[in-house]
């Protein structure tokens, strides 16, 4: 448990004296200093409630130790990453426009309530060639995450590199996921990163078939419920009257609210502090919430019963390098979006809701949280463990699954160390229901019919560094 000790030890430097600080660090078993916090404190964060479109959060933990089961050791890690923290995308960006214009040209002079920080805000959003891209600013920044992420899966996978080898980083060709990749793999390999690892970009394009970290499903463009879904919600209605009755001459509606909650959002991705997230409360917050879950729940997640089939693509093939083991190389970091992410999560399982969800009622506990499942910057990792036997489960390799650093249990069995499960159990599990990309989506014999990148990947540096400036607006593929 040394992660409590360390915070301790923090605080304790933040509020003493150097020489004070040296007599504590001597004798960490003082009277005073607690080496577990007691506060769990409401559990609640709005930074669970806004989707996949603010800044990234840990995952809400089952209280399983995160760091390596004693007796166990990881040979190989399989991870995906959502891109960073970003800026909004042209659509959403002319829509949170369109609301701000509203509020302006009804020339309050003096903006009150829940609106009276308006008086001195500005707006993030005037350089349109950022729009799509990785925020670089601010504690929440996008190319800040990536980069912090790698530097930690250093200081935990540090063994699963030898120090010499050239290895594979996995990007999908989006510019802001490339950047993610990079920035990232600056992070994990620092000094040696121009030299030892190999950014792959993986096109987006339909014709890669199942060789691809989009998988794509044409069978899938007619979701009733994956339109616009702000309608639904009575409390963008009550937070409108609100706050129209509150600035007299004001005339904005749910749509607009929806689009500020939004812009609100998104603002932590750029700025360290969002007043927007304060004009509303915390039942609206939940609202919005609720409306990116049911979006991801139908149109990229278990709700949509296609995208297990996409989802068992990196699914599938993950059950091969798990089989294989370290021999087929022993980290896999991989980088792509949300709705990549999702039908992955959807296919394992851990987070669907018994029922599907409802449209005309948010359901408390809701498990299919996206803001705890996909924020930005938000990861799914496996671990394979090869752990010595102990009191409760005879030595042998294990598996465990990792969402946004919580440990998730695996459903059916979880007897090994650290709650892990079985690798033949978890193998055989999964493979008995494995849904069929290629014929569920029917994907052309002329497209590639499974995932092989990571069995033939390119060892050139070439794709390392950025060339030049990024494209202007991040609304085109670029390989
Ligand atoms: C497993 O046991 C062996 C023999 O005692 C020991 O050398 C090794 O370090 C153990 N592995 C782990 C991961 O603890
Ligand atoms: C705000 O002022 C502008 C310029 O004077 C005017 O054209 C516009 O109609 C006014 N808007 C409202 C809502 O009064
Ligand atoms: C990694 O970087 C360090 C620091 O620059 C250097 O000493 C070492 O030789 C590098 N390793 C490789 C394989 O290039
Ligand atoms: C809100 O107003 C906009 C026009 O500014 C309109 O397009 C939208 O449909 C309205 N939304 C609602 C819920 O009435
Ligand atoms: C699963 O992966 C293996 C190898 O990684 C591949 O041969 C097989 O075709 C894949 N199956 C499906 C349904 O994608
Ligand atoms: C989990 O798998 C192990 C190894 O196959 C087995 O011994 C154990 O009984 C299983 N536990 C459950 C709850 O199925
Ligand atoms: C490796 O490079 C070749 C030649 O540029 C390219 O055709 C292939 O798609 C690349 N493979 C990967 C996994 O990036």
């Amino acid at each position: 448990m040394v992660r409590g000790q360390s915070i301790t030890g923090a605080v304790l430097a933040a509020a003493l004296p150097v020489s004070a600080f040296t007599y504590q660090a001597a004798n960490p078993r003082s009277y005073s200093a607690k080496q577990f916090s007691q506060e769990f404190n409401d559990g609640f964060s709005v930074l669970k409630h806004y989707g996949g479109n603010g800044p990234w959060s840990q995952g809400v933990s089952y209280g399983i130790e995160r760091d390596t089961p004693t007796g166990c050791a990881v040979d190989q890690v399989i991870m995906i990453h959502r891109h960073g923290e970003r800026y909004p995308d042209p659509g959403p960006r002319s829509d949170m426009l369109t609301s701000l214009d509203k509020i302006y040209s009804s020339n309050i002079t003096e903006f009150r309530g829940g609106l009276t920080f308006l008086n001195t805000w500005t707006s993030y959003l005037s350089d349109y060639c950022l729009s799509g891209q990785e925020s670089f600013s601010g504690a929440y920044a996008g190319l800040l995450s990536t980069h912090t992420h790698g530097t930690e899966y250093r200081a935990r996978y540090r063994n699963l590199w030898d120090g010499k080898s050239i290895v594979p980083i996995f990007t999908s060709g989006y510019e802001r996921v490339i950047e993610s990749a990079r920035s990232f793999g600056e992070g994990f390999f620092a000094y040696n990163y121009s030299t030892n690892a190999a950014i792959n970009i993986i096109s987006e394009s339909e014709t890669q078939g199942a060789n691809s970290l989009t998988p794509t499903c044409d069978k899938d463009k007619d979701q009733k419920t994956c339109g616009d879904l702000t309608n639904l919600m009575p409390q963008f209605y009550v937070a409108a009257a609100r706050l129209n009755s509150q600035n007299p001459g004001l005339d904005i509606n749910a749509t607009d609210v929806y689009n500020l909650m939004q812009m609100a959002a998104f603002e932590l991705n750029v700025r360290p502090f969002s007043d927007w997230i304060n004009a509303f409360t915390l039942d609206e917050w939940v609202a919005y919430g609720y409306t990116q879950d049911l979006q991801y729940y139908y149109c990229s997640g278990p709700g949509d019963t296609n995208m297990n089939a996409v989802g068992a693509v990196y699914v599938n093939a993950s059950l091969t390098l798990l089989s294989e083991g370290p021999s087929s190389g022993t980290i896999f970091f991989n980088f792509a979006h949300d709705t990549n992410i999702t039908p992955i999560i959807g296919l394992l399982g851990h987070f669907n809701p018994v029922e599907d969800l409802p449209l005309d009622s948010i359901p408390f506990p809701n498990p299919w949280s996206t803001g705890n499942i996909v924020p930005q910057s938000g990861h799914f990792t496996i671990e394979r463990l090869t752990c010595n036997a102990t009191t409760t489960a005879p030595a042998g390799v294990h598996v465990r699954l990792i969402v946004n650093e919580a440990v998730i249990p695996f459903q059916t069995n979880q007897s090994g160390p650290g709650y892990s499960c079985p690798l033949d159990v978890y193998m055989s599990t999964l493979r008995k229901d494995m849904p069929d990309y290629i014929k569920t989506c029917d994907v052309p014999k002329t497209y590639p019919q499974y995932l092989d990148f990571w069995w033939k990947y390119n060892t050139t540096t070439s794709l390392n560094f950025q060339d030049g400036p990024i494209p202007c607006a991040d609304s085109t593929t670029t390989i």
